[in-house]
């Protein structure tokens, strides 16, 4: 096999590549001086299975771009196979029409990857997991549920509550459930804007009980804030541990957060870890999940056991 990628998570694709015991192969990635992106290759892919793992977040256009590109250039190049390992996947919220002028993005985005050459995909908590339909290529979905419900297990004692911060995040807080043996409170939202949601009401017995609050990713914060806001009032106590599988944290998130009463945010390297946040961030690695699943697709071997949503 052949393991390459991009410039959106190094380390994770470092971290893989070690426990696969196979150097990420050499390319460069740079620019031409009016600014477009430029890569090769600088090994042999001729008759490989090529992984290439790369996150798409911000700068989401550069990273996607970057994806494209080592695709297309391992295609011409005579690589067997092309499998992209897409750990977070940018543009996942725009499912579906909101208003009704507007495109849908995930889609958009499905299919320039399958116009680059692509012919597999590997994901990871997608935003709205209906959306693995709209990739023609086998996409394997994974989830990190397992391995960040495990990492909070011991603290999840008797008075813990699973919050779903939104309703989307309902089946999600069950899959925690299920998995912890804790009740589930879900906080009804709705979302002003891209940065301002407002919470109406929650479901379920917070009071004097400790918030696990889960969700697929943190962005602006706005989410969370809202939810810890909310349950602060409803007389939760105050030690919120927030459980993502995605920390996005745009700019403003951690001057959001911040002044919360978070004790600790339970997050994967799904997107590149930050020294800057200044928040109580701890990070579960998918390293092994992503080199395990790696290895299975490179020996044809099955993912049942992995891909299970239940
Ligand atoms: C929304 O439906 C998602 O599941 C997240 O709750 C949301 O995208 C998080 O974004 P933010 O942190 O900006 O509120």
């Amino acid at each position: 096999m052949i393991l390459l990628t991009g410039s959106a998570n190094p380390v994770l694709a470092g971290e893989v590549a070690q426990r696969l015991g196979t150097p990420l192969a050499a390319c460069v990635l740079d620019r031409f001086p009016d600014g477009e992106l430029h890569v090769e290759l600088r090994e042999s892919v001729r008759g490989k299975r090529v992984f290439l793992i790369q996150s798409t977040n911000a700068p989401v256009e550069q990273h996607l771009f970057e994806l494209l590109l080592l695709a297309d250039a391992c295609r011409r190049a005579g690589a067997r196979e092309r499998i992209a390992v897409i750990p977070y996947f940018g543009y996942a919220r725009q499912d579906r029409r909101a208003v009704g002028r507007d495109p849908i993005g995930a889609r958009v985005v499905a299919d320039v990857l399958a116009s680059a050459g692509l012919g597999g995909l590997v994901l990871l908590d997608l935003h709205s997991p209906a959306a693995e339909g709209f990739f023609a290529m086998p996409a394997e979905h994974l989830s990190a549920v397992p391995l960040l419900a495990g990492r909070i297990r011991a603290d999840a004692g008797e008075r813990a509550v699973i919050v779903a911060p939104d309703l989307g995040a309902v089946k999600l807080a069950n899959r925690y459930s299920g998995l912890l043996g804790c009740p589930v409170a879900t906080v009804y939202k709705t979302r002003l804007s891209g940065r301002e949601v407002k919470v109406q009401q929650i479901v379920g017995d917070v009071r004097d009980r400790t918030p696990f609050i889960v969700d697929d990713m943190i962005s602006t914060g706005g989410t969370v804030a809202a939810a810890v806001r909310a349950l602060t009032a409803a007389g939760c106590r105050p030690d919120v541990t927030v459980v993502a599988t995605h920390g996005v944290f745009t700019d403003q998130a951690a001057d959001t957060l911040r002044e919360l009463p978070i004790g600790r945010i339970v997050i994967t390297d799904s997107v590149a870890r930050r020294q800057d946040l200044a928040l109580p961030v701890e990070v579960v690695t998918i390293a092994p999940l992503l080199a395990e699943v790696v290895a299975r697709l490179d020996r044809d071997e099955s993912l049942g056991d992995l891909v299970s949503h239940r």
